[in-house]
């Protein structure tokens, strides 16, 4: 019956879902918008290859899942699988790492693959436990091939200190299991599922008694998965910090069964008073001091429930009061991608273990707030003076009434509430692992947090919080290959943020305030480290002066009024019914570009108005002679334009056909964006022999015929677009789609996993392989919805940035010249060399209809950035590259009249 009305509940949810989607979906087009507007875009896109100041450590060992990091230590340690580490933790990637290798034997291997376990992840020996035990000493934990082991390290010589001793009741005997543990003055309290049979357990193992959770009458745990814990110093003018607690963070089997929800799981805290040891009779080797609440994080206007706490961050406060938690949670539905931030204050969860209790009556499985009598003293508190001075001097003197409540009575009835009552951050698409949070005060004197989350594919992100609402200043990729990010440690000494994953260990510096290249892109970014000084984005601790800096984290656009940024101008002449791509990056996903003709802005880019705009550019459409002027485009972001580009175009009539061109390697380097770079050519290689259509040319495509086909390629894009969005809505309940119109492809390469980062632009690589596809795109006009294209790095727009393309080829028109010859390009390569890898024989897989495009498209074709394009991916928007990397050979006309840039 429960689990009926479970997944009644758990329906509904998705149908609502589904239906809310559908009807934001239909009012907002693709592009749906977010509740509250909490689904934040990150403003920039840094591909792990345009990363600056990355250090990396990596060794033959695998999974670098524990750090330890502490204040003012030098020494970064890492505990892998097999192996602990003592790394330099101002630079890891030096030279000076000390190793301890300590493997579970063959003979453990072996009978850890009796015991049926996968000898190719299970039976190992995963450090799952690395903290300091005294001045001199660490302490560790492994779980030795489902026979967990802990040993001593003396850390000066950073060797075993001792033989390894049983570690059964403190370390789980697998790699994923939910653990957390903490060593507090020698003391050692943990809590798992420690074997797989047994029973979650929040235990304080030494020294004796050893302290247990209760399993009967009342479970006081119930499938428990651990995420976190911390003690937090509660006491106040206490010398004895007997009012101490540490906080236990997870996510259980709800037991309490309400009308308002019907969910399976919950997120939870729980805590145990450090001076706990346990009762005499009743509650003996137990805890007296247990109770557990719930951590609600949710948008319950839309009906989502985050019941699943995948991580917790504890960051301290000016007093233990003021200790906040930031919790990372998910949503029970494990094939949808969401995350939720939340963020509790110590006072809300002291207040709910202040509150009312829950009771489960006659045992049925009905728990409601309980109302009658609670002995005294409260059950559950810790014993502190007060409770001494009536003569209780430990946990074990408590009277047996308040020791039976608390067995009966662990949860608390009052749920926790994060923060403003919301979450800070929802994000569809992105499943968030772990987090760190630093605290930074601005120029403007107010203290900003700084969240550092990793993801589950291996990408940090950065992000500042402004009044309750998180801006996201950039995502890195900091793992090439996708990996869940397994631990985020931030240290202030070292400026710097350490990573953890399967494949190794990254270090980068907190911020990277030189990425922005102008006044606005500072003030734009919004990143606390960061200010204008009037030449450049500089770093605000590096600086005693602060006077004369511009930031403006509140609001993102003060400060820059009186600077002046020079914008390129470039002249072009090209002739009446050419079809011209201005082109112009956006530096940041925030900003939506536009255009003006003569300090006139280009209203309307219809399919009628001559005129398209697309992610990367504006498109001329069969220019006509009164379409001459200055353009120039902007990119609009935080309600502020700023020039980017500018183009003088001339559209004349009387342009004389090019001259057969010799190519030069001025030729050639004018297109060396546009071509991969094995393909230019280089002094020692002669010049293939001109035209040759590399593909197949249809006689019976006249213009008409062409602009049929141009039409009709918008149009399936267009379809597609809307098809992919109802699969995506429909698979994903719309949780799987991107925050902003990612554009059609994009989307498309959503559902390739493998090719969806390549797919994400960028231009930071130069010396790079394949080319990336930019499409004008009809029905995004300019409203930044379609704006899904990233980009950065080297600030404005590589020379180039024009691209002219005619009909196809070989059909005269009446009122046009001839097409020119199109211009001796080397063929394609014949065979691939590494930087240049394109798979072959994709693109017979295309549909025919795509390849008829060949002739009449706008595309322009760039370089991006990823350096080993899998040669497997068999992604739409890779085939198309492909199309358009032989389309190329054919269309490209030779450099236009430049005059000036
Ligand atoms: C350990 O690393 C391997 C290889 O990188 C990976 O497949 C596996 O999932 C990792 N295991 C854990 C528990 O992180
Ligand atoms: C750590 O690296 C820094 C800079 O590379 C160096 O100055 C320092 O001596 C190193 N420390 C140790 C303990 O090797
Ligand atoms: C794992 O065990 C199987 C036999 O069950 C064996 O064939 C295989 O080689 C083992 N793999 C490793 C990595 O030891
Ligand atoms: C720290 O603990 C280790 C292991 O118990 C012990 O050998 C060592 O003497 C201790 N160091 C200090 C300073 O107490
Ligand atoms: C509690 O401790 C005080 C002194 O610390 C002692 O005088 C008193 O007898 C103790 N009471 C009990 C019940 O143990
Ligand atoms: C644009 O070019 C034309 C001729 O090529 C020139 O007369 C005009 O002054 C230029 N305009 C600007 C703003 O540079």
């Amino acid at each position: 019956m429960r689990g009926s009305s479970e997944m009644q509940g758990a329906r509904c949810s998705a149908v609502r879902l589904l239906l809310l989607s559908c009807c934001v979906c239909a009012a907002a087009g693709y592009p749906f918008r977010t509740p509250l507007d909490l689904d934040v875009t990150p403003r920039i896109t840094v591909l792990s290859s345009g990363l600056q100041g990355c250090r990396r450590f990596q060794s033959s060992a695998v999974n670098y899942s524990t750090m330890l990091l502490e204040a003012d230590s030098e020494r970064l340690y890492v505990g892998a699988r097999g192996a602990v580490f003592a790394l330099n933790a101002s630079d890891i990637s030096a030279s000076s790492a000390l190793t301890i290798e300590w493997e579970a034997s063959p003979e453990q291997k072996r009978q850890c693959l009796l015991k049926g376990k996968d000898n190719k992840t299970e039976c190992f020996n995963h450090i799952r436990f690395l903290q300091r035990f005294n001045s001199t000493h660490l302490y560790m934990c492994g779980t030795n091939a489902f026979r967990p082991l802990c040993a001593y390290i003396d850390e000066e010589k950073f060797v075993m200190s001792s033989q390894p001793e049983e570690g059964r009741d403190k370390c789980p005997y697998g790699p994923t299991t939910g653990y957390t543990a903490l060593i507090i003055d020698q003391q050692m309290y943990t809590a798992s599922q420690y074997e797989f049979r047994s029973f979650p357990d929040i235990r304080r193992n030494s020294p004796p008694p050893t302290l247990k959770t209760e399993d009967a009458p009342t479970r006081w745990l119930n499938e428990a998965d651990f995420v976190g814990s911390a003690l937090v110093r509660e006491s106040l003018g206490s010398s004895t910090g007997d009012d101490d607690k540490i906080y236990f963070f997870f996510t259980e089997t709800s037991q309490e069964q309400t009308t308002t929800y019907s969910h399976s799981r919950v997120a939870r805290v729980a805590r145990v008073c450090k001076g706990d040891r346990g009762g005499r009779l009743t509650l003996q080797k137990r805890w007296t001091s247990f109770l557990k609440a719930r951590l609600t994080c949710s948008l319950p206007e839309y009906d989502f429930h985050f019941n699943m706490l995948r991580s917790m961050f504890v960051m301290p406060g000016h007093t233990p009061q003021d200790t906040l938690f930031y919790g990372i949670f998910g949503l029970e539905w494990k094939n949808v991608k969401a995350s939720a931030v939340c963020r509790f204050s110590l006072t809300e969860v002291q207040e709910a273990f202040q509150g009312p209790y829950m009771e489960n009556q006659d045992s049925s499985s009905k728990w409601k707030e309980y109302t009658g009598k609670i002995p005294d003293p409260r059950p559950g508190t810790c014993v502190t003076d007060t409770l001494r001075a009536r003569g209780i001097n430990v946990s074990t003197s408590l009277p047996d009434d308040v020791l039976d409540f608390v067995r009966r009575h662990p949860l608390m009835s009052q749920q926790v509430q994060p923060s403003d009552r919301r979450p800070l951050l929802f994000r569809r698409t992105t499943d968030y692992t772990h987090m760190a949070v630093r605290m930074i005060q601005g120029l403007d004197g107010q203290t900003y947090h700084v969240l550092y989350m990793g993801t589950d594919e291996g990408w940090l992100h950065k992000a500042v919080e402004v009044e309750g609402q998180l801006h996201i200043i950039e995502e890195l990729q900091v793992f090439e290959d996708q990996q869940p990010v397994d631990n985020v440690l931030i240290s202030a000494e070292q400026m710097s943020v350490y990573l953890g994953s399967s494949s190794g260990v990254v270090q980068l510096p907190l911020s990277n305030c030189h990425r922005y290249a102008s006044c606005y892109d500072c003030i734009f970014a919004r990143d606390p480290h960061c200010a204008w000084n009037g030449a450049q984005c500089v770093d605000i601790m590096a600086l005693e002066d602060r006077s004369t800096l511009i930031q403006d984290i509140q609001h993102g656009n003060r400060g820059c009024e009186n600077t002046q940024d020079d914008v390129v101008l470039r002249s072009r002449t090209v002739r009446v019914g050419d079809d011209v791509l201005l082109q112009c990056e956006l530096s940041s996903n925030l900003a939506t570009p536009l255009w003006t003709l003569d300090d006139s802005e280009l209203q309307g880019y219809g399919l009628n108005s001559g005129f398209r705009t697309g992610t990367d550019g504006l498109l001329i459409i069969e220019a006509r002679q009164d379409q001459s002027g200055l353009y120039t485009c902007y990119a609009v972001e935080n309600n502020i334009k700023v020039a980017i580009v500018s183009y003088n175009i001339t559209i004349r009539l009387d342009l004389p056909p090019p001259p057969p061109v010799e190519p030069t390697e001025d030729y050639y380097s004018h297109f060396a964006t546009l071509l991969p770079p094995t393909e230019r050519p280089s002094s020692e290689r002669p010049l293939p022999p001109p035209p040759a259509p590399l593909l197949p040319h249809s006689e019976l495509l006249t213009p008409r015929n062409m602009e049929a086909v141009y039409l009709s390629l918008i149009t399936i894009l267009g379809g597609l677009c809307v098809v992919l969005t109802v699969v995506l809505v429909y698979v994903g309940f719309c949780l799987r789609v991107g925050n902003r119109g990612k554009y059609s492809l994009r989307a498309a390469a959503a559902a390739y996993p493998s090719s969806k980062r390549n797919n994400k632009n960028k231009k930071q690589h130069r010396n790079s392989s394949h080319m990336e596809l930019k499409t004008i795109s009809s029905h995004c006009n300019g409203n930044g919805v379609c704006n899904g294209v990233s980009k950065h790095q080297n600030g404005g727009i590589q020379d180039g940035g024009f691209l002219q393309i005619v009909p196809g080829e070989g059909h005269t028109s009446p009122n046009k010249e001839p097409p020119p010859p199109a211009p001796p390009l080397p063929p394609t390569p014949q065979h691939h060399s590494p930087e240049c890898d394109f798979p072959s024989g994709l693109s017979a897989t295309l549909p025919s209809v795509l390849r008829r495009m060949n002739g009449n498209s706008y595309v322009l074709l760039r370089q991006s950035d990823s350096e080993n394009t899998p040669s497997h991916s068999y992604s739409f928007a890779e085939e198309l590259n492909r199309i358009l990397e032989k389309r190329k050979h054919t269309q490209l006309l030779p450099r236009p009249d430049e005059s000036s840039v």
